[in-house]
């Protein structure tokens, strides 16, 4: 029996522009590494810093569905929803699952950009901003693991796709459409996400640029 459902809006833009950004601009990283173009790997690399601070800003003082709060729940919530006891079309929001992979998904964009920011040889081709803040053995380690640390990024995001392929086909959930509109088919019983409030988002757009450009300074000390 076909269940009754409204239009609801899920995903706040911030959300969803910062999302496509990541989805841009990873692969680019790669490819730009892959062609030696460093310029470009750096400055994109700024960017998706700056996009990575915005993104955990906005999951404390974003809409609901972005807050990390609303959807990062206890093990016994994920147990429940892998053995089925989790309304999709009830809820709005990442799923207590779908909160494992975005945090592993951050998590590990995080750490391949923070390594990148120290990564490199000041005797031989590029370096991120801080790497004269450590030394060249420390340096030399960090960017050799940058090197195949990318695999796990890459690894996540196979399994990102992939589940969300399989979700869309066994569950007929249009989970990428919502992340490109910000609508879904939910219950009546479930309501509108609120708006991004402007003032917040600018705000903490402002704070993220700020500190992904003093790194690009090379962090150097107020005094
Ligand atoms: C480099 C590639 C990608 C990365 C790093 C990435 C990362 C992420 C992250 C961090 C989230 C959580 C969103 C948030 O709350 O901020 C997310 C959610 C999502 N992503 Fe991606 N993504 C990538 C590519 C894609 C692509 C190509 C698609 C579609 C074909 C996609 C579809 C989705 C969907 C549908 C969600 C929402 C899942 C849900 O309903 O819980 N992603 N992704
Ligand atoms: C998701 C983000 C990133 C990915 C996927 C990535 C990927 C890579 C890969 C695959 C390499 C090895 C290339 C090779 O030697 O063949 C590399 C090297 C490097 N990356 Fe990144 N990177 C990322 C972020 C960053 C950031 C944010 C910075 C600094 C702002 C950075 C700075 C560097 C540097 C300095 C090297 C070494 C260059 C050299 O060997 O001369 N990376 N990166």
């Amino acid at each position: 029996m076909a269940i009754k459902t409204h239009s609801v809006r899920v995903w706040d833009w911030p959300v969803r522009l910062t999302h496509w950004s990541f989805a841009l601009l990873v692969p680019a990283m790669w490819i730009t590494a892959d062609n030696s173009q460093w310029g470009w790997h750096m400055r994109l690399g700024h960017v998706l810093l700056a996009l990575l601070i915005f993104r955990v800003i906005w999951g404390v003082i974003g809409t609901d569905t972005a807050r990390f709060s609303s959807f990062v729940k206890g093990p016994l919530a994920v147990i429940g929803y892998l053995r089925g006891g989790y309304d999709e079309k009830g809820n709005k929001g990442h799923s207590p699952l779908a909160a494992l992979a975005v945090l592993a998904l951050l998590g590990l964009m995080s750490v391949q950009v923070g390594m990148g920011l120290f990564a490199g040889d000041p005797f031989d081709g590029a370096t991120g901003p801080l790497n004269p803040l450590v030394g060249v053995m420390t340096a030399d380690w960090i960017t050799t693991t940058h090197e195949w640390f990318w695999w796990l990024v890459f690894g996540m995001i196979g399994l990102h796709l992939s589940a969300i392929a399989i979700y869309g086909m066994v569950r007929m959930e249009n989970l990428v459409g919502a992340m490109i509109g910000g609508r879904a088919e939910k219950k009546p019983s479930v309501s509108d996400n609120p708006p991004a409030q402007w003032t917040k988002a600018l705000s903490a757009l402002a704070v993220s640029v700020a500190i992904a450009g003093w790194i690009y300074a090379g962090a150097p000390p107020f005094a």
